[in-house]
């Protein structure tokens, strides 16, 4: 009867009758995180943690995973004297059994309702594995690909990266917490993690309040709004301030701007970090600051366990602060409905039914094919050498082709199965050509060392074939957390077994399969196709075979732009003209340029080939000097010439000309991605109004201000055709 009757509460009207009941140890105890059975971060000494469970002091656990396992952790939070549900977080990056291609391959695609389908199927999985809240999607911007956590962002456009962050948010809590598989989302990090100073992780940012609001910010707003169930604040420093201890972002901004109903957690230890940072003096200031600045959850300090009580016995933080906190915990923990059932996420059954789910896969392969990016496909004796024909005769050299683990890339998780499951180059093409083709295979050097005894084997191997098959780039942990770096070629002797390839006079494929934008410039140069291949999870092997034979054709586009020389960084398409640009790339007469390199990229934002050629037609606006509230239809025609069905992703661009602050060169602001048939030509509408023109003006006020803009429309960043219009009051 009384159960029947709190059922008919809100979860906020449950919380608030639970916190009445709890003692201040019981409160902390919701605030307290800490890891089980392995580390994703630098290990910190906990006590027994099952005795803390027991006894009411522990509010969430993260990596432990598994149905009966969290079961049994469960059943000891059961035993306190509230049961109090634990909440079970996971990092679950890019997929969970079924693992999908490595986000920023997936934001490559532009495909927002597929990757709001991974983001699902990895929840699916995940929630059947026990684990209640995803430590996904990483939403930071970044235009710095020695940073090595670009692998796990969507690259360096607020606005793609914006509508990747509400598509992943949607994917991950499904159709509202509570169903047994929806789990709650956690963005992060908050804020500005990804303009870590150098591109070295884990460093301070030093971002003026324009770039906060109109470069980092934006995806994490886009996330709340879609229903972000928690944020993860960062190791970094903004400004000098701690984000962990930033009150302006958690407060501030967070909670009071966006109305963020959910709960903030730290990230590992950063709550102990903010005394290395030098900005407290002790764990009991730490605890102090952080809970002050609006993070509620402690991820593996365990500073708010020991110092809490004291500091508001001490009064020195308000029990408002502490309940406030626990209460945003409870809430989530009702919503979740494991109040209801604690047990609710740990079914075996269900763990089993998901085990091996075909459908899953079967959408990874799909999801991988369209994450690759066709960086170049060069005519050779009157035919593009792309798609290749079964009848070839193929060579796979390289270091990568018969890898399995690499292609998952980092967050990924072992299974004891792996090598039955994952698909490598090598076993992909022989699933496309059958068991029998003759396949020709050389490793040719290892990833990351000085061996060339392999080269003469691939060279002897790739002389009896028709066409050569590479696969290079990185191994599995060469971008990730704390996977910086400052040199981005190609590791080891990749490249000279490239060269020493190209010099057998083959026709040449070269895959890169990588987490960042690597730096390969004379393989751009000499190598007449080239496909980009990210890291693109347990099915690699057969999508890239797809787009290789041409039963995908390739559609994605770089979501980050691809540097020459690691001198350029950061560079980005969305920057500012200066009052003296370079009219090209060997424009060196005061302007502003490289007197050693052109100021250009390799390969811009927004580029990708497919087979087939599609040609733009001008835009055509359907007015020219739109006043106030009108819309502006703006339309392009597009002509597609190709092999088979091919989607294409049309882009616009547009300039504000003159206005209070200088404005990008060029920013995104609308994309539609549509699929034409061979010879096809359609007409792609793009409706705007002033809500897409504007920005944040000299006072930080989101507005727009009339004048003359240009609009720019193509297949890529730096291939616009460009319509002014004057847009009147
Ligand atoms: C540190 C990482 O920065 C964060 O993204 C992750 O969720 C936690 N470790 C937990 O593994």
């Amino acid at each position: 009867m009384l159960q029947a009757k709190a059922q008919k509460l809100t979860p906020t009207q449950r919380a608030n009758a639970l916190l009445q009941r709890m003692t201040l140890a019981e409160k902390i105890g919701q605030l307290n995180q800490l890891s089980a059975d392995f580390a994703t971060g630098p290990i910190t000494p906990q006590g027994n943690k099952q005795q803390l469970a027991r006894s009411g002091q522990l509010g969430s656990m993260l990596n432990l995973m598994g149905a009966s396992r969290t079961r049994q952790l469960q059943e000891l939070a059961m035993q306190s004297r509230l049961k109090i549900p634990l909440l079970f977080g996971q990092d679950v990056i890019h997929g969970y059994r079924t693992t999908f291609p490595i986000p920023l391959a997936e934001a490559a695609s532009w495909d927002l309702p597929a990757m709001q389908q991974t983001a699902r199927i990895a929840a699916t999985e995940a929630s059947a594995a026990g684990i209640h809240w995803i430590f996904a999607p990483m939403v930071d911007i970044s235009r710095d690909p020695r940073w090595g956590r670009v692998m796990e962002g969507a690259g360096e456009d607020p606005y793609l990266g914006s509508l990747i962050a509400a598509a992943r948010v949607k994917g991950f809590q499904g159709s509202g917490l509570g169903h047994t598989n929806a789990v709650m989302a956690c963005v992060k990090h908050f804020a500005a993690y990804g303009a870590a100073i150098g591109g070295r992780d884990y460093n301070g940012a030093d971002v003026s309040q324009r770039s906060l609001w109109e470069t980092y910010l934006p995806p994490f707003k886009a996330a709340v709004d879609a229903g972000a169930a928690t944020v993860m604040n960062g190791f970094n420093d903004i400004n000098g301030i701690p984000a962990t201890a930033n009150a302006l972002l958690q407060n501030n901004i967070l909670k009071g701007q966006w109305k963020f109903s959910g709960f903030v957690v730290s990230d590992w230890a950063s709550i102990s970090e903010l005394i290395v940072h030098g900005y407290a003096k002790d764990h009991k200031q730490a605890a102090q600051q952080a809970i002050l600045a609006g993070n509620d959850m402690d991820m593996e300090s365990s500073a708010y366990q020991n110092h809490l009580a004291t500091l508001v016995k001490q009064g020195q933080v308000p029990m408002a602060t502490v309940n406030n906190a626990v209460r945003r915990i409870l809430i989530k923990k009702f919503e979740m409905g494991l109040f209801d059932d604690p047990y609710k996420f740990c079914n075996p059954q269900n763990e089993e039914a998901q085990y091996d789910n075909a459908a899953h896969q079967q959408f990874a392969r799909t999801m991988a094919a369209k994450s690759i990016v066709m960086l170049k496909n060069d005519t050779l004796q009157s035919q593009p050498l792309l798609p290749l024909k079964k009848t070839q005769k193929i060579a796979l050299i390289g270091p990568l082709v018969t890898s399995q683990r690499d292609n998952l890339g980092f967050w990924s998780f072992n299974f004891d199965d792996d090598s039955t499951r994952l698909v490598s180059l090598y076993q992909g093409m022989q699933n496309a050509l059958g068991s029998n083709a003759p396949l020709l295979y050389a490793k040719g050097c290892n990833l990351n060392d000085a061996d060339t005894s392999g080269f003469a084997q691939a060279i002897a191997t790739a002389l009896l074939a028709d066409v050569v098959v590479m696969q290079v780039g990185e191994a599995r942990d060469m971008s990730g957390e704390a996977k910086s770096k400052s040199n981005l070629q190609l590791p080891g002797v990749q490249e000279a077994l490239i060269k020493a390839i190209h010099r057998t006079g083959k026709p040449m494929v070269v895959l890169i399969s990588a987490g960042r934008p690597l730096i390969f410039n004379w393989t751009a140069k000499h190598i007449p196709a080239i496909l980009y291949t990210w890291w693109l999870g347990m099915q690699a092997g057969n999508a890239m075979a797809d787009v290789l034979f041409g039963q995908h054709n390739p559609s994605a586009r770089l979501p980050i732009t691809f540097p020459r020389a690691e001198g350029q960084i950061p560079i980005y398409y969305s920057h500012h003209n200066t009052g003296r640009p370079a009219a090209n790339d060997s424009d060196l007469n005061y302007v502003s340029a490289y007197i050693d390199l052109p100021n250009s990229p390799q390969y811009a934002f927004g580029y990708g080939l497919g087979y087939g050629t599609v040609t733009y037609a001008k835009p055509v606006v359907s007015n020219t000097t739109p006043k106030g509230n009108n819309t502006v239809d703006v339309s392009v025609s597009i002509a597609y010439n190709g092999p088979s069905p091919r989607t294409e992703t049309v882009q616009l661009y547009i300039h504000d000309k003159t206005a209070s602050v200088v404005r990008p060169v060029k920013e995104l602001r609308k994309f539609q991605q549509l699929t034409l048939l061979p010879n096809q030509q359609r007409v792609v509408t793009f409706k705007l109004t002033t809500e897409d023109l504007k920005f944040y003006n000299h006072k930080l006020q989101y507005v727009w201000e009339p004048g003359a803009f240009n609009i720019m429309v193509g297949p890529s960043s730096d291939k616009v055709q460009t319509v002014t219009v004057n847009w009147g009051k």
